[in-house]
């Protein structure tokens, strides 16, 4: 049983699925539709197209094909017409699909709560698993459904088994529940945390990889990092550290809140240990859902957190979900967040945001009135985040 039972009612009723066909006629003007775009946008009407316009990252050289199916995507979302989301590394509003799916099976479990009607959201729940392990690159037992990238984090964090004499390298533009979490951890059972700051204005790839190199040491543990900051936005080549630290038989926590969504992830490509997201940010998923990836190799290097009925070592979703009773509705919506996703594509998405962050950060730059003076901007970017990092303290 996958569809909603119950619809949504104050959605309009062509609302979770715009009809191509109408919603380009209503664009274009009927048979016009077909000669302008590109074929895969025009035949069907059961959602996005399978085949999204090729080349979104040159979406901005005025192609006004592209810019009608992110229209069309836009459609999908019941956000005033008058408001542009520019905070996705916070919390995201959900498509449609996502919402009915909530809402409709909050009603139908609050219609009938028995056991026999509840019996159902187990076989959602792996439904789900399942393609969000497609989705990020992963298998389904090594798919954990979190709350958030906190939690996701925490678990990791107070699980492993560190103590005195071992490190934890972790950078120093972490989210907090990376940062602070790894020095309660420290004051509770005795290992080091090492800070590595990277260059403000990092010229190359290496110049990124240089101070965590030069800070792993014998005793190191642990590489915790940000995939990308959320203070500077500075992308760290996550591959390209996870193969270090394997190199050097280091575990790696990498943070994905503000690459999971935004990125085309393939975690097992990634090569990390542990991998953590929240549904609620890029991917516009139910609110207080999200994923921990444990790889099949580090299972039994962490304790889990709570251990509650159901529990069991056999996966990571066993192990580390046994949280009592959930939401099972929001857990069950994962999997229209997914398909949402892959119905445009992961590729196709991150381009999309790659072509808007560019465009924003060239506008930008436009209107500074540093422009031309040949300086970058990095220097009161940095100063904003070590305030930011003191007020954190
Ligand atoms: C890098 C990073 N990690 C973790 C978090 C925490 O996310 P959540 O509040 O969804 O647990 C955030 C939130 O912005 C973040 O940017």
């Amino acid at each position: 049983m996958s569809a909603p039972l119950v619809t949504f009612d104050h959605a309009p009723s062509d609302a979770w699925y715009p009809p191509r066909r109408e919603f380009l006629s209503r664009l274009l003007g009927g048979a016009a539709a077909a000669a302008v775009l590109p074929a895969g946008m025009v035949a069907g009407s059961e959602g996005l197209s399978s085949s999204p316009p090729t080349g979104l990252g040159e979406s901005f050289k005025n192609d006004p094909v592209d810019e009608r199916y992110w229209s069309m995507v836009k459609d999908h979302f019941p956000l005033r017409e008058d408001l542009i989301v520019m905070n996705a590394a916070n919390l995201c509003p959900s498509p449609w699909t996502v919402q009915e799916a909530v809402f409709g099976l909050t009603r139908d479990v609050d219609g009938d709560p028995s056991h026999a009607n509840r019996g159902k959201f187990g076989d959602l729940r792996d439904e789900a698993r399942a393609l969000l392990a497609g989705w990020l690159g992963a298998d389904p037992e090594e798919i954990v459904i979190t709350r958030n990238t906190s939690e996701g984090n925490n678990v990791v964090i107070s699980g492993l088994r560190l103590g005195p004499g071992d490190e934890v390298v972790i950078w120093d533009q972490n989210h907090p529940t990376c940062s602070l979490a790894w020095d309660v951890g420290a004051r509770r059972h005795g290992y080091m945390v090492r800070r590595v700051a990277t260059p403000p204005d990092p010229g190359s790839e290496a110049d990124l990889i240089r101070p965590f190199r030069e800070a792993l040491s014998a005793r190191t543990r642990v590489l915790a990092f940000s995939h990308v900051s959320n203070v500077s936005g500075v992308a760290l080549p996550a591959g390209k550290l996870c193969e270090l630290a394997r190199e050097r038989g280091v575990m790696t926590l990498v943070d994905g809140a503000q690459t999971c969504g935004a990125e085309a992830l393939d975690l097992h490509a990634m090569g990390c240990d542990f991998f953590t997201g929240s549904a609620h940010k890029w991917p516009m998923g139910p609110k207080e859902t999200g994923v921990l990836y444990v790889s099949r190799e580090r299972q039994d290097d962490v304790w889990p957190l709570i251990v509650g009925i159901g529990w069991g070592e056999s996966d990571a979703g066993s192990k580390f979900e046994a949280l009592g009773q959930r939401d099972d509705a929001r857990v069950s919506a994962v999997k229209e967040m997914v398909e949402f996703h892959e119905m445009i594509g992961k590729r196709q998405v991150e381009e999309r945001i790659r072509a808007l962050a560019s465009e924003v950060k060239r506008q930008l730059a436009a209107r500074s009135p540093r422009r031309g003076s040949g300086q970058r901007h990095a220097g009161p970017l940095r100063g904003a985040f070590d305030r930011l990092r003191g007020d954190e303290r």
